[in-house]
């Protein structure tokens, strides 16, 4: 078994399936539509990205980190390049729907590609999840806007209704009344209004539910549709988000950017769950690999070149916020909205708020339409019922799938609350770019072919062991002061790092490793240490579930096992 579950599908036998069209009965015949061009795909990987990050989590984030979180925005861009270039490479080698997980598969194994694909459920539907909350927070203050008002209790999650009710009471009994926020009053008053018996109320996010169901009908009846959709939203939402820098600079007084960071960098690191959010999608588009006309030269081309344009726009985006107003201000769900109503421009506020309902619903088009081709991947390999890799007769969608999809984020949309669902897709997001930076390292090596996309080689050794060093003689101190301290099994994700580090730079130097992907691999992992101990119990509990799935369904009905056993 131990040997079965590390069984690997050839790059050879990946391709040829594709072509074959999966030629069992089942399958047959259940070739995608090839519709998407370099312009698509760079037009499809700006609309998973621009959305929630930035018109909301990056709030937050300047609040915590203040104007040095344009730092952040620097450091997260980087380290989601080395990751592109990594899926680069793949997508130009393995042009098949399935994304990391395919990679996987064809890089680690069984087991581990089970693993990643577990995990993109994290990216791709816990990542809609916060990204619906979102668009219902936009949508209900939009409506709030035309005087059009919801029953409170229909406009959010049952926990923030039922913790704003608690902290009311709390800081009412202990006389803290100036504490009240608007948004504590706005969750008591969700929790008082509700229909319900004792304690249990009727509290929903409605809105949520009915992006959910309409953006999956979308993605239901058809790629061309999809398509055409996002380029429209996609055009309207760049004109908006450069017009806001443009119009922001002027309103920027320089004062506001000092202190640069006034919580010195630990406090600018606070935000890297919110700014990573924000670049997460670029990597979505490489589930469409059988829907391009030539995957293996445009998918490369259009996951960086949306990743290119999206650092410029954020970082310009940041500088302009925590240049309007003070950093302490920041910390509200629409900052992009909030800075324009605070330097007098209401109108525009306004404007901002209309396209960031239509940037969200765009990431969430993306991601709903991402989904269900991981799923059908995995269902074709054997790993999920065959009814996951089921086309639309008419549409050429995966049908069953979408539907799936649809309810897995719509149902848990009702009830969650937005910091959750973000830490849990940040976390996800960044296991699978650790995963896809490795596998890199596992591929074969192949001459270049022009067309093709391949990471440039530059050999590890002469860089890896000197960061390590580095970073090591750097942070001796803080480190040891860390291990030291009362909550010293909170450190055990940057314990794990520092062993990840010492064994990569050994296997740097000895086996010549690709320096890129090593980065890659490396400034993933130090991104996932910074999201807290909690996070990564949370995560593991899911890997967990995942794993238990995988051994009483996928492993017995793996169609890879079952050609080895015959
Ligand atoms: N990057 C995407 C967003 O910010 C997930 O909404």
């Amino acid at each position: 078994m131990s040997k079965s579950i590390f069984r690997r599908k050839s790059l050879d036998k990946i391709l040829a399936d594709v072509q074959s069209g999966f030629s069992d009965s089942e399958h047959s015949g259940s070739h995608l539509k090839k519709e998407l061009k370099v312009k698509d795909l760079t037009l499809m990987g700006i609309a998973a990205v621009i959305g929630a990050g930035i018109f909301s989590t990056i709030g937050t984030a300047s609040f915590n980190g203040g104007p040095g979180v344009t730092i952040l925005f620097v450091i997260t861009a980087i380290t989601c390049g080395f990751s592109a270039l990594c899926y680069a490479e793949f997508a130009s080698r393995i042009p098949v729907a399935g994304s990391a997980y395919t990679y996987a598969y064809a890089s680690f194994g069984e087991l581990i590609a089970w693993i990643i694909g577990w995990d993109l459920l994290m990216e791709y539907a816990i990542g809609n999840i916060a990204v619906a909350i979102s668009w219902s927070e936009y949508f209900i203050n939009l409506l709030e806007g035309f005087h059009i008002h919801m029953p409170r209790y229909l406009t959010m999650d049952y926990f923030s209704a039922f913790k704003g009710h608690e902290a009311i009471q709390q800081l009412t009994a202990s006389g803290h009344m100036a504490d009240i926020t608007e948004r504590m009053k706005a969750e008591a008053l969700a929790w008082s209004s509700a229909p319900g018996i004792g304690g249990v109320k009727l509290i929903a996010n409605l809105p949520a539910l009915i992006i959910v169901a309409l953006i999956t009908y979308l993605v239901y009846i058809g790629i061309r549709e999809t398509k055409k959709v996002t380029n429209a939203m996609v055009m309207l939402k760049v004109g908006v988000v450069i017009a806001v820098i443009a119009l922001g600079f002027f309103y920027v007084t320089p004062a506001n950017w000092h202190p640069f960071m006034p919580n010195g960098f630990s406090g600018v690191m606070k935000g890297v769950s919110g700014v990573f959010f924000a670049y997460i999608g670029f990597d979505a588009i490489s589930t469409t690999a059988e829907e391009c006309e030539n995957p293996q030269r445009d998918l490369p081309k259009g996951m960086i070149y949306s990743l290119i344009i999206c650092t410029v726009l954020y970082i310009l985006i940041a500088l302009v916020l925590t240049g309007m107003v003070s950093y302490k201000d920041l910390q509200v769900g629409d900052p992009l909205a909030f800075v324009f109503a605070k330097v007098g421009l209401t109108k525009i506020s306004y404007v901002i708020s209309i396209s960031a309902v239509i940037a969200t619903a765009s990431v969430l088009l993306i991601f709903q339409m991402g989904q269900p081709r991981i799923w059908m991947s995995m269902s074709r390999d054997g790993l999920l019922p065959k009814a996951f890799s089921r086309i639309h007769p008419k549409y050429q969608t995966p049908s069953f799938a979408t539907i799936v999809t649809g309810f897995v984020v719509a149902i848990p949309a009702l009830f969650m609350n937005l910091t959750e669902v973000t830490d849990l897709t940040s976390i996800g997001t960044l296991f699978a770019f650790v995963l896809v930076c490795g596998g890199v390292l596992l591929l074969p090596k192949t001459e270049a072919v022009k067309g093709k996309f391949h990471i440039p080689y530059i050999n590890a050794k002469y860089v890896v062991p000197v960061i390590f060093v580095g970073g090591m003689a750097f942070f001796w101190k803080p480190m040891i002061a860390m291990f030291a301290a009362e909550n010293s099994h909170e450190q055990f994700p940057i314990a794990l790092f520092i062993i990840l580090s010492a064994i990569l730079t050994v296997l740097a130097v000895v086996k010549n490793l690709s320096l890129i992907p090593v980065l890659g691999l490396l400034s993933c992992f130090y991104l996932m240490t910074e999201l807290g101990y909690t996070n990564w119990l949370r995560f593991l509990i899911w890997l967990v579930i995942g794993l238990v799935i995988y051994f009483s369904y996928g492993y017995k009905h793996s169609r890879l096992g079952k050609e080895v056993a015959s």
